[in-house]
């Protein structure tokens, strides 16, 4: 399964890992890095920041390495409610 991040917002970005689906912010809450161009883990679900290379669970937000910054908003969403964003 190759990971898709999609834009549905100027805020927020879509990834697509399979049939589970994330919701969450386009800019990395560390210096605003453009989330759309991260690198997406399937197995472990996290997401790395292209800029300084923050890692962030995206099942919880949580930064897992990186430089010191907060977590990501999250929300994992099926189909239908994407249809509605
Ligand atoms: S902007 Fe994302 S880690 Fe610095």
């Amino acid at each position: 399964m190759t990971p898709v991040i999609k834009p549905v917002s100027e805020d927020e970005i879509l990834v697509e890992l399979g049939s589970t689906k994330v919701i969450t912010q386009a800019e990395c809450p560390h210096r605003k890095g453009k989330l759309r161009f991260g690198m997406v883990n399937p197995r472990r679900m996290t997401i790395t920041c292209p800029l300084h290379h923050s890692t962030f669970d995206l099942r919880t937000g949580r930064k897992l390495s990186g430089p010191a910054c907060g977590g990501l908003r999250v929300s994992i969403v099926d189909d239908e409610t994407v249809g509605y964003r």
